[in-house]
Parts: C-alpha cells; sequence; structure tokens
C-alpha cells in the first residue's frame, strides 16, 4: 500500500476553465510558455486556443505543434530546442495523452539536461522542472495529474516509462468544452483507456483505500456516461462527467499503480503505432480473467460501480459479470476485440510477450505471469 501520494496542487474542471489558465499561470510566476501540442492545424487551433488564454492575462507564448501519437526521444529533442531558442520560462502542453506526456519529457530535460532516455525508469531527476501546466483536451489518459509519462525510444523501438514525482503538472485543467470536437471513435478509446487505469488501480498490488475510493468512482462514472457521450458527442453534461471519471482514474493509478493491461499495451503500440485506448480495450478483459483467481473479491465489488452486481451471487459470480459488463461496454462502443484485427502480426507475439515481461508498469499485477504467460494472453485474443 502507498504511503505517499502525489497530485497537482491546482486542478481545474469546469465548463470555461481554460479561460483560469493565464491566471493561475502568473500567480504562479509564469511568462513567456512553450505550448506544446499535437501535430498540425488541430494541433495549431488548440494552442492558439491557449495563447489567447494567456494573453488576456499579459503573458506570451508560442506554440509548438509538434507532437504526434506515441510521442518520440526526437520530438522531445526538438521540444527542448524550441524551448531554448524562445526564452521560455514554462510548458503548458494542449491536447491528449501524447502532448502532455511530451511536454512533462521536455521539462525533465531542460531543468536536468541530457537526453530523455536518462530519466527512463523511477524518480531519476534531480531538479524541479519549470511551472508545467496540463490542458488535457480528451478524457481518458489521466496524464495531466500522473506522475507517469510514456516515451517510443527510436532507436530500440521499446516505449520508455517515466515515473517521476516531479513530472507530476502544477496545474490540470480539464474544461469539457475542449473535449466536444473529439470524433465518437476517439471518445471511445480514451474512454476505454480510462476505464483501464480504473480497474487495475482497483485490483493492483499496491492499491489503497484512499485509490480505492478514486478508481471505485470513477468506474461508476465511465458506465454512466460514456455510453451517452459516445451516442451523443455534443452532450456537455456528459462529456463533464467523462472529465471527472478520467481524472479520478488517472489520480488512482498515479498513487498505486497499473498492471498487465499497460504492460501488454505498450509494446504493442511502441510496434505498430496503434491507439493506446484502442489496445487496452482489446486487452482488459483476458488480463483481468487471468486475474479472476487472486482478485475475485476486487472484482466483484467493482460489479456494483459498473450497475451489473447482483446481491444474492457470489463475489467470483459478480466477478464474472464484471468482464461480461466491460466485454459488453467495448462491443457498445464499437471497438475491435481482436489484435488481428489491429494488423498484429501472430509471428511476433514471443518477442511482444517477453518485452511486455520487462515493463515496469506489470510490476503492479496482481497475480504475476512468466513471459509465456503473457504470450498466451496475447493470443486468448488474437
Ligand atoms: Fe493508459
Amino acid at each position: 500500500m502507498p504511503g505517499s501520494y502525489f497530485m497537482p496542487p491546482v486542478n481545474l474542471i469546469e465548463r470555461g476553465a481554460l479561460r483560469k489558465v493565464g491566471r493561475w499561470a502568473r500567480s504562479m510566476g509564469g511568462r513567456r510558455a512553450l505550448v506544446v501540442a499535437s501535430l498540425g492545424a488541430f494541433g495549431e487551433s488548440q494552442g492558439g486556443s491557449v495563447l489567447a488564454a494567456l494573453e488576456e492575462e499579459g503573458l506570451q507564448g508560442s506554440v509548438w505543434a509538434g507532437v504526434g501519437p506515441n510521442p518520440t526521444d526526437r520530438m522531445v529533442a526538438e521540444g527542448v530546442d524550441r524551448y531554448r531558442s524562445c526564452g521560455c520560462d514554462f510548458l503548458i502542453a494542449v491536447g491528449g495523452g501524447s502532448a502532455m506526456d511530451c511536454a512533462k519529457a521536455v521539462g525533465l530535460v531542460v531543468s536536468g539536461g541530457g537526453a530523455i532516455a536518462d530519466y527512463e525508469g523511477l524518480h531519476r531527476s534531480t531538479k524541479d522542472l519549470p511551472l508545467l501546466v496540463a490542458v488535457n483536451t480528451t478524457a481518458g489518459t489521466g496524464s495531466e495529474v500522473t506522475n507517469a509519462a510514456v516515451i517510443t525510444d527510436t532507436k530500440r523501438h521499446v516505449k520508455m516509462t517515466i515515473l517521476d514525482w516531479r513530472i507530476t503538472p502544477r496545474i490540470s485543467v480539464n474544461d469539457p468544452e475542449l473535449t466536444v470536437s473529439m470524433p465518437p471513435s476517439l471518445t471511445a478509446s480514451t474512454g476505454m483507456d480510462a476505464l483501464s487505469h480504473a480497474v487495475e488501480a482497483y485490483v493492483c498490488r499496491q492499491a489503497s483505500p484512499i485509490t480505492d475510493a478514486l478508481a471505485y468512482k470513477a468506474v461508476e462514472l465511465i458506465f454512466r456516461w460514456l455510453p451517452r457521450v459516445f451516442r451523443e458527442g455534443s452532450d456537455l453534461e456528459a462529456r463533464e462527467g467523462m472529465c471527472h471519471a478520467a481524472f479520478l482514474a488517472g489520480m488512482a493509478f498515479s498513487n498505486s499503480g497499473l498492471g498487465y493491461v499497460h504492460a501488454l499495451s505498450h509494446p504493442l503500440s511502441a510496434r505498430y503505432d496503434l491507439p493506446h485506448g484502442l489496445v487496452n480495450a482489446v486487452l482488459l478483459p483476458p488480463v483481468e480473467r487471468y486475474n479472476l483467481p487472486v482478485a475475485a473479491s476486487r472484482l466483484g465489488g467493482l460489479a456494483a460501480a459498473m450497475g451489473a452486481a447482483l446481491a444474492w451471487h457470489s463475489e467470483r459470480e459478480n466477478a464474472e459479470r464484471a468482464l461480461k459488463a466491460v466485454e459488453d461496454l467495448r462491443r457498445e462502443l464499437g471497438l475491435p476485440g481482436r489484435l488481428a484485427s489491429l494488423g498484429v502480426k501472430a509471428e511476433d507475439l514471443p518477442e511482444l510477450a517477453l518485452e511486455a515481461s520487462r515493463e515496469i508498469v506489470g510490476k503492479g499485477n496482481p497475480r504475476e505471469a512468466s513471459a509465456a504467460v503473457l504470450e498466451q494472453l496475447y493470443r486468448d485474443v488474437f
């Protein structure tokens, strides 16, 4: 059980929250921001909205719309160059997990020097980062509240997990109005990422009463709001519900840890450049089925949060009902349930499983598995 808990000191979650960013950044000493945004015109536009909010408070900034999905060490190096050449003194990420993870990584390198690979692992930083503001525009990764960043090492073709308390943003922003432009497919996959965070946090070895409360409520909110927001993307009440859910799930796993869903997911995303939430949606059912022998009471408890529990059923039966509820939700959201349909090749599975067995995020899984067992979990949904 963790005895230390990390979260941003300031968290803005409401419609119109973006308009408060400049005031908070100024009060924390920010003057000139590098706005780290997603690649292309969409990222430029999101970055422009952030700049407008800063300018209202007399702050300046430059937009760098250079972060692709699954951010790489090269993108981080480019962001560091931009930060230095623009004379910035703080960072604002705007976008989903990729932009936020990249900004965290840029912050590590501008404060501590070296290359981002030097920070792979647990608490490797020695210097405080510049002020980091994370403006989330999806409702899934939880990166705006976590001490984690995932960056692809382009030489080794692996995803580096960086866990470091110093990369927890100082200001997190969840403005439901920024999430309405997400298409249904992205709404679905990011929502399933949030669900995988909540479920893995709830069943993992390091779960505590604090992370349980966060994860349980997140599951309840996801089952209440995700189907609705998938059907009706402009429903701001549902969008706000998913902002709360993803935020809670992010705080839960940031403080408890994750498990094999994420350990198995990272190598697949790194190799085939697949969206993280989409892969997690496929892997969540087989991993939790594998966990059933040691986590029936935990999964049975979550069935209640999903609205799937029956009072006269045993824990084991309710755990089965929870697994079925997750599968039903995935189907309702139109997400694929097989790795082959995502372009994964059967001959790659042994090597991918070996990589998964080395993933630091897998250490929290309640039931240990060898690389051979992990390979079987891939095959269960191949
Ligand atoms: Fe995730």
